[in-house]
């Protein structure tokens, strides 16, 4: 685990990008960069820890993303458009702050006196609408142009190439870690646990986009949190990307909503409502690159990963 170390998180005000501060905060000095679009650092016990400093900023902004940053050690760049109803709705801001910022964060890390490691976020979305067992050395797919959803891949992808370059041709130590379907206390974009939880809790009626036959294997945000930590401090991750998620807990949208009904011990009915994008309709990982070159095992099954995120959800009831 890293100690006395100055991290230099984007995006950390958000979901993954808060969760992983708390697990740095106690031992580390913490910079969080973050235009509060959206905010799940005001809900953390840690907000006003002395270790932590959040800059309220665009990554956009090159000059002030680089200002912020002296002095860091490592780098997770977690900022992004990120969500596919927010994607669809803003498909130039989601291309412009997913690689006009990626770049900016990796140009201004290549400057940085004593970087250790750059850890991007990429995304599942990189395998497109059918994958089983995706492994790192699968093709990554690339949607039909105009087709809003892909924007967000497509950006992702060109943020994962950059920083590959930015280490073949710069040495810049960069990681890339490709989440898939992460969930649990603390999310505040758009999910379908967050949403159906958050619905169950209230007895109302959950709605599945499609026919809920579109399979998802979901991963605790506890478990990614430990992926992400592997990815930052292992000599084996460099140069590398990674899927980080649970190839144990699959299960359909409909199978999901039924079992956060039944586990919540909810009355909830179930109803179909139909949506115009594209969807993915199969993505489960393989994770075997993760535990064989960084020892990354996820742990927390769905079940109990459902009712500690629901524990969560129910405090703001
Ligand atoms: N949650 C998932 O299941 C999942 C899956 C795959 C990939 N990812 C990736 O992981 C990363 C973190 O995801 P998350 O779930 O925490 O999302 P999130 O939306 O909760 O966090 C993203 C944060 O980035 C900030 N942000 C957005 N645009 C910004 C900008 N221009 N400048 C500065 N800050 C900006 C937001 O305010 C937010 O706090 C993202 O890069 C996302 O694409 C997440």
């Amino acid at each position: 685990m890293l100690e006395n170390k100055t991290v230099f998180i984007t995006g950390g005000a958000g979901f993954i990008g808060s969760m992983l501060a708390g697990r740095l905060i106690g031992h580390n000095r913490v910079v969080l960069f973050d235009n509060l679009t959206r905010n799940s650092l005001k809900d953390k016990a840690f907000e006003a820890h002395p270790n932590l400093r959040l800059v309220e900023g665009d990554i956009l902004d090159g000059a002030a993303l680089e200002t912020a940053m002296q002095g860091a050690e490592f780098v997770v760049h977690c900022a992004a458009i990120a969500g596919i109803d927010t994607v669809i709705k803003k498909p130039v801001n989601t291309m412009r702050v997913n690689m006009l910022g990626s770049a900016n964060v990796l140009e201004a890390a290549s400057r940085l006196k004593h970087c250790a490691r750059v850890v991007c976020f990429s995304t599942s979305e990189v395998f497109g609408t059918h994958g089983f067992q995706s492994s790192e050395l699968d093709k990554t797919v690339v949607g039909a142009v105009g087709e809003a959803r892909w924007t967000y891949a497509v950006s992702k992808l060109a943020e994962e190439h950059l920083a590959h370059a930015y280490y073949t041709e710069r040495w810049l130590p960069t990681t890339c870690v490709r989440p898939f379907n992460v969930y649990g206390p603390g999310q505040v974009g758009e999910g379908a646990i967050r949403t159906f939880v958050n619905r169950a809790i209230r007895n109302e009626p959950i709605e599945i986009h499609g026919d809920g036959t579109q399979i998802r294997a979901w991963c605790y945000i506890d478990d990614l949190v430990e992926g992400v930590l592997l990815a930052l401090e292992h000599p084996k991750a460099v140069g590398e990307s990674f899927n980080i998620g649970n190839q144990r807990t699959v299960v359909t949208i409909y199978g999901l909503a039924n079992t956060i009904v039944r586990v919540l011990g909810s009355t909830s009915p179930i109803r179909f409502i139909q949506k115009e994008y594209a969807d993915v309709e199969l993505r489960v990982p393989s994770t075997d690159k993760a535990r064989r070159l960084l020892g990354f095992e996820a742990k927390v099954d769905l079940e109990e990963g459902l009712r500690r995120t629901a524990d969560y959800y129910r405090k703001f009831m």
